[in-house]
């Protein structure tokens, strides 16, 4: 049992930053949203990466992403509609359905394949990667995998709907995936229009909002945010929002930083730039 410490004179959290996310092609060519991990914001400590994906179009994304390595960190792939399906090189397989979880500690290095199961419809999910600290970089990779009906959905008095992933809200609510070394707080919240919302955040704790559908108003912000918009917040804790006139769906991610030197190699996420290396120099000696 958590009993979280709050006080009357808690800060309220502001908008530091707003960033776009950019048109980007990765894996075999699938065609994605970069939202962290570009020139406007080359991370969030913890999180190193977010893309979106969202395609009605077979041709954005049937050629998928071939089998590839990661080390160093973790994957965390949640699905909003389609089927993809996982393989890796230790023999674990699956397929993450629409509204489905796989938080993926890559660690001292696995090899995947992500491949779209399906040849056509609607294909839509966010994939973030997040930090490990250096003494956890080289332990054994792990996953959490956990479909729609396992992920709860906590339904407040405005009719606001929110999915917890990962980590507790302030009314309690804890999500499936559990990671003590970032502490990872992992929301998809739906908005009915114009209705307020709030929460309490770790005060330290690096956060953002990242708006799927809608329109979102922070209160100390000029516009409202709209699809693809991310929202970098500035410490404290509380998070003040409402929804625009045709509702708002919005993921709000936090975690603890790591403040580690970060040395980055395409699909490995070290400390330094001799450990890139010998990533590198590992994987092609078939050694992940
Ligand atoms: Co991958």
């Amino acid at each position: 049992m958590q009993t979280q410490m709050r006080n009357s004179t808690s800060s309220r959290r502001e908008v530091s930053r707003v960033v776009r996310g950019m048109p980007a092609t990765d894996g075999a060519g699938v065609e994605l949203t970069r939202v962290i991990a570009q020139p406007a914001l080359p991370m969030l400590d913890p999180f190193l990466l977010l893309d979106a994906f969202r395609s009605d179009q077979p041709g954005d994304y049937i050629a998928g992403f071939p089998p590839h390595p990661h080390r160093g960190f973790e994957t965390v792939t949640y699905l909003l509609a389609g089927r993809m399906r996982h393989r890796d090189s230790a023999g674990h397989e699956g397929v993450i359905e629409a509204g489905g979880i796989q938080w993926m500690t890559a660690a001292r290095g696995i090899v995947h394949s992500e491949m779209p199961e399906q040849a056509h419809g609607l294909l839509e999910g966010f994939q973030l990667w997040v930090n490990l600290p250096a003494a956890h970089k080289m332990d054994e990779p792990a996953y959490q995998e956990h479909p729609a009906e396992r992920i709860p959905v906590e339904q407040r008095d405005g009719g606001q709907l929110v999915r917890v992933i990962a980590g507790q809200t302030s009314r309690g609510t804890s999500g499936p995936v559990h990671q003590p070394l970032t502490e990872p707080l992992y929301l998809d919240v739906s908005l009915p229009a114009g209705s307020r919302f709030d929460e309490t955040l770790p005060r330290a704790h690096n956060a953002f909002a990242y708006v799927i559908s809608g329109s979102l108003v922070f209160d100390d912000a000029t516009s409202p945010l709209v699809r693809d918009d991310l929202a970098v917040l500035s410490h404290g804790e509380r998070v003040e929002v409402h929804a625009g006139p045709e509702g708002a769906r919005f993921l709000l991610v936090a975690g603890r930083p790591l403040n580690e030197p970060v040395a980055r190699g395409g699909p490995f996420v070290m400390n330094t730039k001799a450990e890139i290396r010998q990533a590198h120099e590992d994987y092609a000696a078939g050694r992940f």
